[in-house]
């Protein structure tokens, strides 16, 4: 149904004069009922004022049982108009009346919003059968376009993030198939194609901590898995720093090229195409430039990242220098744990953590693990 759609509704008409009576029997009666359906517009029609009902029999009769001995009114039918202002504040208010009610509890709790496009996981639908399953998430897409008003494009996620560019698997449920979007976070502005490159929003206030940490004028930052430049971008946005960005898919390439100029940051950032086990070799120019040099190095490759720390260490000025080390650690204790891989990593290559400057839990990863990061200080023993 579109915003201007007629839909079938019940109203409770009732006489002008009694109208505000009802509102206020609403008020103190059913303070917890939403009864009246707010998408749908009242009606005025000579004497009467017509309340749009929502689709739920039980509340219905609970509100006849209510007022019925204090208020003349009449339960109809008719076509209900679809108030082009009204806003949906939750995908559960889009929804009422388009779906059975024990579909309700499996309709996700959460869903992404990157730009114009939404992305969803419909991970308890596997009871049902194809033909709901496919009625019902197109019904959730177009709800989720109805409260967000600027989505235009709504996907399903088919697979978890994986491979060696990050990528996970998407499949158009409402809207035209056309993965790039704009997306805008802290300030900044992010190009990117959800299908080809990696990029969640879900990190936005990790980000934001990143670039709001002390840097020292002209701080040397190695950023070696930069995607399309969310952490670099917003770095440089907020610091006098300069930025290497380093990804090893093109199309991510492709696109932090275009963010920063979008971010006006050229010069700030260099952005290479380019796995970062690379920069060992001794013919690499950045690698030779780089070497023993780098004051700080993120590390956002959660699943990967600690078999990256002898990069860290061939770039890191061996004086001392922070590493921000993002890894999915195992429950109980995470955090200790992701600080000892790290420890042991770094003690094998003559390396050793002076100081643990932050630890937290980002985010849930899985039931049996999280997502944690470390800034640590470390330095080479002389
Ligand atoms: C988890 S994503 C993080 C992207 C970005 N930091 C962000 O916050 O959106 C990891 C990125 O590392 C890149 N990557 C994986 N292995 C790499 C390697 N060996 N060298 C350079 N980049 C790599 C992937 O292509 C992917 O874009």
């Amino acid at each position: 149904m579109n915003r201007t759609e007629n839909k079938k509704t019940q109203f409770l008409k009732i006489e002008k004069e009694s109208a505000e009576k009802l509102l206020r029997l609403l008020k103190t009666k059913l303070p917890d009922e939403n009864i009246l359906d707010k998408r749908i517009i009242t009606m005025h029609i000579g004497h009467y004022v017509l309340f749009p009902l929502i689709n739920d029999e039980k509340k219905v009769n609970r509100l006849i049982e209510c007022i019925g001995n204090e208020l003349t009114f009449e339960i109809i039918n008719a076509k209900g108009k679809l108030d082009p202002n009204h806003k949906f504040r939750s995908l559960e208010e889009a929804l009422e009346g388009e779906l059975p009610e024990d579909i309700i509890d499996l309709i996700p709790k959460s869903y992404d919003v990157i730009g114009k496009i939404a992305i969803i996981e419909f991970d308890r639908f596997n009871s049902l059968s194809v033909d709901k399953t496919s009625l019902y998430k197109k019904k959730v897409a177009k709800a989720i376009v109805k409260v967000n008003k600027k989505v235009e494009t709504v996907y399903e996620k088919k697979s978890e993030v994986k491979g060696k560019y990050r990528l996970k698997e998407l499949r158009p449920i409402f809207g035209v198939d056309n993965p790039e979007t704009f997306h805008k976070e802290n300030h900044c502005i992010f190009k990117l194609d959800v299908k080809n490159t990696y990029f969640t929003p879900r990190l936005v206030f990790e980000r934001k901590r990143l670039s709001l940490l002390k840097f020292a004028q002209n701080e040397l930052i190695v950023d070696m898995f930069a995607g399309v430049g969310p952490i670099s971008i917003q770095i440089a946005k907020n610091n006098d720093v300069k930025i290497y960005s380093f990804d090893i898919n093109p199309t991510a390439h492709k696109y932090i090229i275009e963010n920063i100029k979008l971010n006006k940051l050229k010069g700030k950032i260099l952005a290479y195409s380019m796995d970062v086990v690379d920069l060992k070799n001794s013919s690499n120019e950045v690698g030779i430039n780089l070497k023993n040099r780098v004051d700080r190095i993120i590390m956002n490759l959660p699943e990967q990242s600690i078999n990256y720390v002898d990069i860290a260490c061939f770039l890191m000025k061996k004086t001392g220098g922070i590493l921000d080390l993002y890894q999915f650690c195992e429950k109980p204790n995470p955090i200790e744990k992701g600080i000892e891989n790290l420890r042991t990593k770094l003690n094998r290559m003559g390396w050793y953590i002076e100081e643990i400057i932050n630890s937290k839990i980002v985010k849930p990863f899985s039931p049996k693990s999280d997502l944690i990061v470390a800034d640590v200080k470390i330095k080479y023993i002389m």
